[in-house]
């Protein structure tokens, strides 16, 4: 399955066997090429063992994703965009895939990167089972209207991604080809940025990112940045 199509069939995988992933399959996922919202902002990442990592989700993977990031403007967002892509890439191949912001790296198996802050992690390895959605309206989600200032099918990779406790505290507004990016006041940035990786897997081809210099005020809402998905009408 395409990444655009693993969009509607995705799920967060909390079922795993212990197997752990091959070595083989290890190397194509560190091959795997990710665009960056702000490619100037220093991000690194490894794939570590579970003895690496605290957390208190009662399952558990054997390997996870650990990233770290330069801490700077904008690399929160960087972050889930760059790794919402890898979520979608691990879902089709086949392995169950989970962000997790309760897990930590055990600072006594690990050492700490230099210049870089531990941001989050993927937990990932062989699910128990069919992980995927076969209906779509098993997408527990807020509705076109509540997302945007006005419905648009063409924000719907992004109503459907996923954000920590579901939370979804993105907003769009319109003014013509682009669209302006808001992210809830105190809600997550991670999250714009993974609705955001949905939008250019979306629109691959056509999907541009930038800062607007005059954007709406949106009471509640802190600006994150605006996209053209198609082709621009000039
Ligand atoms: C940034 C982020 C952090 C998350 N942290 C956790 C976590 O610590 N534990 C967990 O079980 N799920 C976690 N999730 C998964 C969300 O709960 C899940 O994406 C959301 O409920 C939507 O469900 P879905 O991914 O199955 O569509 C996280 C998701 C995101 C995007």
């Amino acid at each position: 399955m395409t990444l655009n199509e693993m969009i509607y069939k995705r799920k967060s995988c909390r079922s795993f066997t212990n197997v752990p992933v091959d070595s083989a399959m290890l190397e194509t996922i560190k091959a795997f090429p990710m665009k960056p919202l702000y490619p100037e902002i220093k991000v690194h990442w490894d794939i570590v063992r579970r003895n690496q990592v605290k957390c208190i989700c009662p399952w558990t993977t054997p390997q996870l994703i650990a990233v770290y990031s330069e801490e700077t403007d904008g690399w929160l967002e960087n972050v889930g965009f760059l790794f919402q892509q890898m979520d979608l890439y691990l879902q089709s191949l086949g392995l169950g895939v989970c962000w997790l912001g309760m897990g930590r790296m055990n600072p006594k198996t690990t050492t700490q990167v230099a210049g870089m802050q531990f941001v989050i992690m993927l937990a990932f390895g062989h699910p128990k089972g069919d992980q995927l959605r076969h209906d779509f309206m098993a997408f527990k989600r807020k509705t076109p209207e509540q997302i945007a200032d006005q419905a648009d099918p063409k924000l719907e990779p992004a109503r459907l991604a996923p954000s920590a406790v579901n939370g979804q505290p993105w907003y769009f507004v319109h003014n013509g080809d682009t669209v302006h990016a808001y992210c809830k006041h105190k809600g997550n940035r991670l999250d714009v940025g993974i609705a955001l990786a949905h939008l250019y897997v979306a629109n691959a081809e056509t999907f541009r990112f930038f800062k607007a210099d005059h954007i709406p005020f949106v009471p509640g809402y802190e600006y994150i940045g605006s996209v053209v998905l198609g082709k621009e009408m000039i």
